[in-house]
């Protein structure tokens, strides 16, 4: 099938201009001005941006945490990510105690079969180098296109790893290419001032966040810098919360250190004003790092703007309030972490980083698609419109206004964390590999057409294909 996008304005992370883009094969075939060419479907672009599909480098979906399952399965997460224009993402796969790496994959890989609406990737979480992945194992996982590997500093008891962990991950990951990523808190002394706080009688949301303060996320962000430059690894810090985490992170770029961060959408908006909230309704905020003063969002935004902060990812992990946030009602240790944001981050960035002029329409693409496709393997196959690239593409309306809200999204989840606010530009139709995915505000394409893509070792070039690798 081919398709010919007329008259649109092309917007990568380097360029801005109007022409023609035709699609074959599932690939970009032709790119020029006003072409003179058939196609099977023709979609007229005028007025509107023509833009890379976004990639998001951060989500859990179907994944036990917290007592529970995140509530969008990959049939759900995935078309909630197409209708925002998302058209790849790379998921955790988080390896059981005493698994081997190659079980926990089979996992991930049996609960996306015949569910995948767009194209996706995986992280490797390392949970277990004692009993079950080895470090011989973790050394082959590259060479299935699984380039990354995530470590927890955070979450005691449960996903959290030792530095002895962290440190020999990041040794096998300085030979094999992948890239190391970050949860980075510290998550000793975070159990120390949970117990304190339940001691003191204190069980409503906002503990969650108190007990969680800046200085522990900073704290674990240096570590992570010192130890991965040690090793001799490439490190990614992974939603970035605040001051004290983007200060290491520059400082380390400054001086040239193989370091990058991710901040997500939900901290430039939300803030301890939110998980305050009575009557419980300060759960839905409840994800770690936690929200933080309302002073972190100007520092968030600058970092973004400066590279800093070189993506925003939307760490979707979605529980429902009613049912799965309560299993804490009356403890806030026991509130599943996580929070939704699949379906809105080109909107709420296009919103209020490009509109309300704080970014470039260049810089929002390169932070959603581009950056995340060179830092994670995929570029130049995604992350750009460009001749042999991956035909994903969002026609993105700057002119169309969407109110956001739970009944509308098509996540499983019961709340949305901007409920009630208006943007004006939206995705308009939105292709993957070239095949029309969501248009007239319908998912026109079935599951299964997603593909599960391998990714390049880190630093190296992902050369466009005809198929993907299964
Ligand atoms: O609260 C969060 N962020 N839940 C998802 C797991 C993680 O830490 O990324
Ligand atoms: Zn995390
Ligand atoms: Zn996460």
């Amino acid at each position: 099938m081919s398709v010919l996008i007329r008259g649109g304005r092309i917007v990568t992370a380097a360029d801005d201009y109007v022409a023609d883009v035709f699609v074959e094969d599932e690939r970009i075939a032709l790119i020029g001005e006003s072409l003179d060419i058939q196609a099977d479907k023709v979609i007229d672009a005028a007025g509107k941006y023509v833009l890379p599909g976004c990639i998001d480098p951060h989500t859990h979906l179907d994944m036990p945490f917290g007592g529970t399952v995140t509530i969008d399965d990959v049939e759900s997460g995935q078309t909630a990510a197409a209708f925002g224009g998302t058209t790849c993402h790379v998921d955790f796969v988080i390896q059981g105690k005493g698994q081997t790496f190659a079980q926990a994959l089979d996992d991930w890989r049996a609960k996306a079969a015949g569910k995948q609406v767009i194209d996706m990737g995986y992280h490797m979480a390392v949970t277990d180098l004692a009993d079950g992945g080895t470090l011989e194992e973790l050394a082959t996982l590259p060479d299935q296109g699984v380039t990354s590997y995530k470590l927890f500093m955070a979450y005691k008891g449960a996903l959290m790893v030792d530095d002895e962990t962290l440190y020999r991950t990041m040794e096998v990951a300085a030979t094999t290419g992948a890239l190391v990523m970050v949860h980075a808190e510290n998550g000793d002394v975070i159990d120390v001032l949970v117990k304190e706080a339940l001691a003191a009688g204190h069980t409503e949301p906002l503990y969650h966040a108190l007990t969680r303060p800046p200085e522990a996320e900073g704290e674990a962000t240096n570590r992570a810098i010192q130890l991965a430059h040690l090793a001799g690894a490439p490190l990614y810090v992974v939603h970035v919360s605040c001051k004290e985490s983007v200060e290491p992170i520059a400082a380390a770029r400054e001086k040239g250190w193989d370091v990058w961060g991710e901040t997500c959408t939900q901290y430039f908006f939300t803030s301890l004003d939110d998980i305050a909230k009575p009557d419980f309704e300060g759960a839905k905020y409840v994800f770690s790092p936690p929200v933080r003063d309302k002073s972190n969002w100007d520092v968030l935004w600058n970092a973004v703007r400066t590279d800093t902060l070189s993506a925003i990812s939307t760490d979707h992990c979605a529980f429902l309030f009613d049912g799965q946030k309560t299993l804490g009602k009356d403890d806030f240790s026991k509130i599943p972490n996580g929070g939704p944001g699949l379906e809105n981050r080109l909107q709420m960035i296009h919103e209020f980083g490009v509109r309300a002029g704080r970014i470039s329409l260049n810089r929002m693409v390169e932070l959603l698609a581009t950056s995340p496709a060179k830092l994670f393997g995929l570029y130049p196959r995604k992350g750009t419109i460009a001749i042999g690239s991956d035909a994903d593409i969002v026609v993105f309306d700057p002119g169309k206004q969407v109110t956001i809200s739970a009944k509308a999204q098509h996540s499983k989840v019961d709340y949305n964390l901007f409920e009630g606010t208006t943007v004006t530009g939206s995705p308009d139709v939105v292709l993957l590999r070239g095949h029309v995915l969501v248009e007239n505000d319908e998912l026109v394409a079935s599951p299964g057409i997603g593909q599960y893509v391998a990714r390049a070792r880190f630093g190296q070039e992902l050369k466009p294909a005809r198929t993907a690798v299964a």
